[in-house]
């Protein structure tokens, strides 16, 4: 097994290294003077079992690329079997056309990483499920639950908890985690009754009093969360903190959840935290590194991967 790291989060790669026991091997990436990309694997990977560790997170397409070219290394190198480790997969967002002439880029993505050569893919809560059909190549989708249901119940022992999707979209995702620690579930439901007229969010079940748990996938401009705090308060929430898998975070979003009535937001280390996000009083990161590196072993010695939900 050789576990190599792209540049996209240097101390993920280092923690599962550390899990599993195994060294991390040396890859140079270089960039020519034209900002072309350079990748050169350091050993020999000739008949190994290989796995490259790349979040596509900021800058997205700069890190894609050190993905594709670092596969074609891989390929050219001989490896057995190289899988594509991506804790957060970008571009996922775009999964379908939304309008006339647009680009469905979640599928483009997923068809440059078949032909660099990849032979499987290992990620963490892709934004739709669906998009694992998008590769002809086996796709394990990790979910998040085994690394926040401990965190949480240990966090809110004896409090009454709702958990909360701030969209219908995730509707799935917050039941599953509502499951498996006994929670209430709600849903907020946004409205734009009329065009030009701000949105109206609708809290769809009882959170009076209750402490409150919002889960999604990616906290982008925070946005999202932000405002749906601001509705389960408005209902009478007792307090509100949210669970997100990835924390894009991009623009001002640290700021807006600084100041914003969330008591914590919870990411995980799926890409990398900035001194922004590290300092930010309300944000918090745990880390997936023991949940990549236990799939990637039993990827590598064909052990079921589907054990490690139950
Ligand atoms: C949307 O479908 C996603 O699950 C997230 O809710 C969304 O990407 C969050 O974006 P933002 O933080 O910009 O509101």
């Amino acid at each position: 097994m050789k576990l190599i790291s792209g540049n996209s989060n240097q101390q993920l790669s280092e923690l599962v290294s550390s899990y599993l026991d195994v060294p991390l091997t040396e890859c140079r990436i270089q960039r020519f003077s034209d900002n072309e990309i350079f990748v050169e694997i350091m050993e020999n990977v000739r008949g190994k079992d290989t796995f490259f560790v790349q979040s596509t997170s900021y800058p997205a397409n700069d890190h894609l690329m050190e993905l594709l070219i670092a596969i074609d290394a891989l390929k050219r190198g001989s490896a057995n079997r190289i899988t594509a480790v991506m804790p957060y997969f970008g571009y996922a967002r775009q999964d379908r056309k939304t309008g006339g002439r647009t680009p469905i880029s979640a599928k483009l993505v997923a068809n440059l990483i078949t032909a660099a050569g990849a032979d499987r893919v290992l990620t963490l809560e892709l934004h739709a499920g669906q998009i694992q059909g998008f590769f002809d190549i086996p796709v394990d989708n990790l979910s998040a639950a085994p690394v926040f249901v401990p965190y949480i119940e240990k966090k809110f022992k004896d409090a009454d908890i709702c958990v909360v999707s701030p969209d219908v979209g995730g509707v799935v995702r917050a039941r599953q985690l509502a499951k498996r620690i006994g929670a209430d579930l709600a849903i907020i439901d946004k409205r734009r009754e009329k065009a030009g007229v701000s949105e109206v969010m609708n809290v769809i079940g009882e959170v009076k009093d209750k402490v409150c748990i919002l889960v999604d996938d990616i906290v982008d401009s925070g946005g999202t969360l932000c405002n749906a705090a601001i509705a389960l308060e408005s209902q009478g929430a007792k307090e509100v903190h949210a669970y997100v898998v990835h924390g894009v975070l991009s623009g001002a979003a640290v700021e807006r959840v600084s100041k914003s009535t969330l008591k914590t937001l919870v990411i995980t280390d799926s890409i990398a935290a900035t001194e922004e996000m590290k300092a930010a009083p309300n944000i918090e990161q745990v880390s997936i590194a023991p949940l990549i590196g236990e799939a990637a072993r039993r990827i590598s010695e064909e052990r079921s991967i589907s054990e490690l939900f139950r």
